[in-house]
């Protein structure tokens, strides 16, 4: 079960450029537009090709009704500067005692400027600092590179790879697995901290 703080429709997750935030009807057509491009059903396995305007209010109200009961977490990516904007979506599924696994997908115009990276690195601080969850996992198409490189700049460690079979899929498609451990995001967390700027700081220690 996901922690109070996450099953209420309240919850803004801040980064230095977006807001995570919980999806609301207001969404439905640009999520219809941005999942309804055939690379993202390719990629996630979950959104069915083609992705009608009906699809993603039903999906809203489930993410919705998941968010409240604390099974999953699913936000919607959001750039400060247009917050009524969706852009993405990025979530948490529980899988297992202590374990949840972590899917994100960008609209196409918004990718190659670090978003899902920022994303994805801010629900997983959130989600060591907020629950008791042990570990995250996640699986990646071996012909998704950008994905791969998204979960390494979290901390993410390979752990193998499987053969995966998600319903908008014909049939199973090879994966690459990935955890990471409590511990490690908490020893990576340092090393993630920006260094001070060369400025003011340094000057001050002498
Ligand atoms: C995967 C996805 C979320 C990445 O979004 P994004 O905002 O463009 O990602 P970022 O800009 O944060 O980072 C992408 C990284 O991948 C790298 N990358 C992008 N394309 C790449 C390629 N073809 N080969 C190798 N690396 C690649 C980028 O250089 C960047 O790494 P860097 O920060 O070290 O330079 C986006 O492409 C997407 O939504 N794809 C479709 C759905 C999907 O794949 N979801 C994930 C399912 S597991």
């Amino acid at each position: 079960m996901m922690p109070d703080l996450f099953r209420d429709d309240v919850l803004t997750l801040e980064t230095p450029r977006l807001f995570l935030r919980w999806p609301t009807v207001e969404d439905v057509a640009q999520l219809a537009r941005l999942a309804g491009d055939r690379v993202i059903s390719d990629m996630t396995g979950i959104i069915p090709h083609p992705y009608s305007q009906d699809m993603a209010a039903r999906y809203v109200g489930d993410a919705r009704q998941w968010n409240s009961e604390g099974s999953k977490l699913k936000l919607a990516i959001v750039e400060r500067r247009e917050p009524e904007n969706l852009i993405g979506m990025i979530g948490l599924r529980l899988t297992e005692p202590g374990e949840a696994s972590l899917g994100y997908w960008l609209g196409k115009p918004h990718w190659g400027k670090g978003y899902a990276t920022e994303a994805a690195q801010g629900l997983v601080d959130m989600a060591f600092m907020f629950t008791r969850l042990d570990r995250l996992v996640a699986s990646v198409r071996v012909v998704n590179p950008a994905s791969r490189r998204v979960l390494e700049r979290c901390g993410f460690q390979p752990t193998g790879s499987d053969f995966l079979s998600l319903p908008a899929w014909n049939g199973a498609v090879p994966v690459e697995t990935y955890r990471l451990t409590r511990n490690l995001w908490r020893s990576l967390k340092g090393w993630r901290t920006p260094v001070p700027s060369r400025s003011a700081p340094m000057a001050a220690l002498g």
